[in-house]
């Protein structure tokens, strides 16, 4: 008899990110926290790296007294965050000093589960992040990837799970950021996943496809443990499907999530009226809403689609957009397939735009493009290619190491820059402008000045 399905919610984190912009504040978070606590969910899904960047840039609030308030009030979920492995929140490789450091003061200041991926699936990326996570008393969920390709099969997922496990994780979730996992594969794949581990499987995907809910509905017959939905109000779209809907839909199955749907109707019912004010303030755009299935065609994540799309009407070229398309999976093989996610997203769709524009492929290579090939963010899924690799980086050598062991501590000198803006700063302080530091100078010059 297999247990009840759990549930996490997603919408103060991904749902409000994929549909709001981030820019959900404090004050319309807060007073729903303690009904939120009573539905049952596994956990909250609440901090992450575009949040906490919001946070600083456009809403003027301290991310970690969001994440003290919440966890105040739930008293009984456990409270969820997503990092990117050593660049934590920001967009660079960290020292370990200041990833353990991070992980240390996101847990003491409410963190409870860690779900921790890197672009490349490197686990020597998480290594850091998730030794740190055990140490200091979290939960250490690492993340796969997914993606689609010919060395990504399911043996391959299968062993980085195995690896994951081994490194001490304790849980796996599949990180479908594009919504591009097929409901039948996913069976599949959920299936030989928990073959080989004996830690719970989560599943995460988005709606932008239009396959979601199905795919929920498969991986649950296949056993997963966890998925996340988000509250119907930030549902649907490049969003999660709904909680209430999945709900609903599991009565009367052997996995019935029991979660209390009086309660899930007046937490929808709460975020309406703000969801609205949302949509006035067109920070929640309809095209969102747009079912994408071509994403399953291409396989590249729906944000990278409308990205493009900008990038070549700015440039009077929206005409080469089918080219561009064609030519992103080519640059991609180019690289060794790697998944098409941040920042392997922005960096493989501007090289597909440079090689369609100049109209000579890898005429003009970026700098990002360079550093990958050189190893700098890490091991690619397969080597490249003897000739593409003379056309990116000539004879340069290929660092095969941990990319963060190039790096020396760093703590101290930000600490030293910190202190010449604010006085008396909170190692949580460091962090924010860790992360992002021009942000961080002008918050702290609205805030905290000396
Ligand atoms: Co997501």
């Amino acid at each position: 008899m297999k247990n009840k399905i759990l549930i996490t919610e997603t919408a103060l984190r991904d749902g409000n990110q994929s549909l709001l912009a981030t820019r959900l504040k404090t004050d319309e978070i807060l007073p729903i926290i303690e009904k939120m606590d009573e539905v049952g969910y596994y956990a909250l899904e609440v901090w992450g790296g575009a949040t906490f960047d919001a946070c600083i840039r456009f809403l003027n609030e301290d991310p970690w007294e969001r994440l003290r308030a919440i966890k105040k009030r739930a008293k009984k979920t456990k409270l969820q965050m997503l990092l990117r492995g050593q660049n934590l929140l920001g967009y660079r490789h960290y020292g370990d000093d200041i990833v353990e450091e991070f992980v240390k003061k996101s847990i003491e200041n409410g963190i409870d589960i860690i779900r921790i991926f890197d672009a490349l699936n490197d686990v020597r990326n998480l290594k850091t992040a998730a030794l740190a996570t055990k140490k200091y008393g979290g939960h250490c969920q690492l993340s796969i990837a997914y993606t689609i390709s010919p060395i990504h099969t399911t043996e391959y997922y299968k062993n980085l799970a195995k690896e994951m496990e081994e490194l001490g994780a304790d849980s796996i979730v599949i990180k479908d950021m594009a919504g591009i996992l097929l409901p039948e594969t996913g069976y599949k794949l959920i299936k030989e996943i928990k073959s080989v581990i004996n830690i719970p499987l989560e599943l995460h995907t988005h709606g932008t496809s239009g396959i979601a809910g199905m795919l929920y509905l498969r991986a649950i017959d296949a056993g997963v443990d966890i998925i996340d939905t988000a509250i119907s109000a930030f549902a649907g779209g490049t969003s999660q499907p709904a909680t209430e809907s999945i709900v609903r839909t599991l009565e009367g199955n052997k996995r019935d999530s029991q979660l209390n749907l009086t309660l899930l109707k007046e937490i929808a019912e709460y975020f309406k009226p703000i969801r609205k004010k949302y949509v006035e303030e067109k920070n929640l755009n309809i095209q969102a809403y747009f079912v994408e299935p071509s994403i399953l065609e291409y396989q590249l994540p729906g944000g990278m689609l409308s990205n493009l799309i900008s990038q070549l009407i700015i440039q009077g070229e929206l005409d080469k957009y089918e080219d561009v398309l064609k030519e992103i999976p080519r640059v991609r093989e180019d690289l060794g397939y790697p998944p098409l996610v941040t920042p392997l997203s922005q960096i493989v769709g501007a090289q597909a735009v440079f090689n369609i524009l100049t109209k000579e492929r890898y005429k003009l290579i970026s700098n990002e493009i360079k550093n990958y090939a050189r190893g700098l963010y890490g091991k690619t899924p397969i080597s490249i290619k003897e000739n593409i690799k003379k056309i990116l980086i000539g004879d340069d050598s290929i660092f095969e190491g941990r990319p963060a062991d190039q790096l020396k501590p760093e703590y101290e000198l930000l600490e030293e820059r910190v202190k010449k803006i604010v006085n008396n700063p909170v190692p949580e302080d460091i962090l924010i402008y860790a992360m992002f530091p021009q942000e961080a100078i002008k918050y702290f010059q609205k805030n905290k000045i000396l």
